[in-house]
């Protein structure tokens, strides 16, 4: 097979980070899906259950992740490694700390590339279960470094069920493909709307295709995320709807994504581990 990947993973040594269990990148090939809600609810969710939860937004020209988790400050460093800012239980870097205003950055892919690197190997994440990493949006610098350079455990791909978003994430799955991550599933975000006055059921952007896609490509779906009002009120005041209002029906849908994509992972780790015994 011909690969539009300038390099293929394969074969190029990746090294572990140390004390960082399960790396998991969350992308989909087009933007404003809602990569960065999924993975700052996703984080919260996980740090609730008692796991220790990094998240490292990769999205270096449009770092949404500080507002979402509501976490301000600059990072120190302590003996050369960069210390994470932490909110809600999760250990937090982001380009979003380092720019002071909101002058747009214009980096090339080298300096991405090193961004990227620092990211994963500078900062001190300490004992982590899971490091999400949330990606900007597409197939390109940032993904590729990430991929080729960091050991990822897989990759969760968001896409909404209109067949334009779906497009993109299939270009996604297939990427992480090229590249030989893992997927671990594809979520179904604005999967539907229930209006909170009249309990109509609405699917604005269609649905079932993030299900319908999973089925095509032999992935696992995740699981479906309602359009909310309140996942977007969580994102703005950076409370995430997983500790806003635990009990609605979304920040229930995120929780069973959660536990989704521990399973996943426990069960992948497992087959690693008997496959290493057996070798
Ligand atoms: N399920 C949802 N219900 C309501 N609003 C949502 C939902 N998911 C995401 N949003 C809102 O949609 C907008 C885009 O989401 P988000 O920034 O997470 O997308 P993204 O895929 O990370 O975008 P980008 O490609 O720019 O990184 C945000 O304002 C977010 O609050
Ligand atoms: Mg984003």
């Amino acid at each position: 097979m011909t690969s539009k990947v300038p390099q293929s993973s394969a074969g190029l040594q990746k090294q572990a980070v140390s004390g960082v269990k399960n790396i998991i990148a969350v992308g989909s090939g087009k933007g404003g899906v809602g990569k960065s809600t999924v993975t700052v609810n996703l984080a919260v969710a996980l740090a609730k259950t008692g796991a220790n939860v990094g998240l490292m937004d990769a999205d270096v020209y449009g770092p949404n992740v500080p507002m979402m988790l509501g976490v301000t400050g600059r990072p120190q460093a302590v003996n050369n490694r960069i210390q994470p800012l932490s909110n809600h239980g999760v250990h937090v870097m982001s380009m979003g700390f380092l720019t002071t205003d909101d002058t747009p950055l214009i980096w090339r892919g080298p300096m991405l590339h090193s961004v990227i690197t620092q990211f994963v190997r500078q900062v001190d994440w300490g004992d982590l279960d899971y490091l999400l990493v949330d990606l900007p949006p597409g197939t390109g610098d940032v993904q590729l470094t990430l991929t080729q350079t960091v050991p990822l455990m897989g990759a969760v791909v968001v896409s909404t069920p209109q067949d334009v978003a779906l497009q993109d994430a299939r270009k996604a799955i297939l990427m992480f493909r090229q590249v030989r991550v893992e997927i671990l599933g594809i979520v179904e975000n604005m999967s539907y709307f229930v209006c909170p006055k009249c309990n109509a059921r609405a699917e604005i952007f269609s649905h079932g295709g993030g299900e319908e896609t999973a089925r095509r490509y032999e992935v696992p779906f995740l699981g479906e995320v309602p359009l909310d009002i309140s996942v977007r009120v969580g994102g703005d005041v950076g409370k995430p709807v997983v500790l806003s209002e635990p009990d609605s029906p979304v920040a229930r849908a995120f929780g069973t994504i959660a536990g989704n994509v521990a399973r996943r992972i426990s069960t992948a780790n497992l087959t690693n581990l008997n496959t290493m015994i057996i070798q």
